[in-house]
């Protein structure tokens, strides 16, 4: 059984999972826009993880015979500075993500909710996995510099790591 505590909370984490997926799909946008393939391709996965992220918690909640609510969607940014920004908000964004999911499984500790804590486990390996790739692509940004080229250079990479990712996705 699932607390109305804890109906509450997953019910948030749905709403951060599902604005992360539109955040991600507006930059997805951004980039396609800007001729950037790469990195609107990149995006456009993170987005559908993100809703897949969103919908695991919707169908646990009501497997805990609780109710799931789809949430309301605040209107992401549309208009980024440059792909350097990009990557520092959505760094910081997931950390935001891992923070929340962390004082979930708090709550599920406090609350001896075995099965919530359980669950939450992938979440717990999946923000690790996705602050760590965030990580090394801003790494990856930063040697290459901002010079007249670097765009070309940071997609270019970014589509090497959408091959990877997808090989991996394949992998799994
Ligand atoms: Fe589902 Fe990237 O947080």
């Amino acid at each position: 059984m699932l607390s109305e505590k804890m109906e509450a909370a997953l019910n948030d984490q749905i709403a951060m999972e599902g604005y992360a997926s539109f955040f991600y799909l507006s930059i997805a946008s951004w980039c396609e826009y800007q001729g950037m393939e790469g990195a609107s391709e990149f995006f456009y996965r993170q987005a559908t993880e993100e809703h897949d992220h969103m919908m695991r918690i919707f169908r646990y909640v009501l497997e805990m015979d609780k109710k799931a609510i789809a949430p309301a969607i605040q209107q992401p940014p549309s208009d980024f500075k440059s792909i350097q920004s990009i990557f520092n908000d959505v760094y910081a964004h997931e950390q935001k993500v891992t923070t929340s999911i962390n004082q979930l499984v708090n709550l599920a500790n406090e609350e001896n909710d075995h099965s919530t804590h359980n669950f939450l486990q992938w979440y717990v390996s999946e923000q690790r996995e996705e602050e760590a790739l965030i990580r090394s692509i801003l790494d990856k940004l930063k040697l290459i510099g901002d010079g007249p080229q670097s765009l070309y250079f940071i997609d270019k990479e970014i589509t090497q790591i959408n091959s990877q990712v997808g090989n991996q996705q394949g992998e799994a």
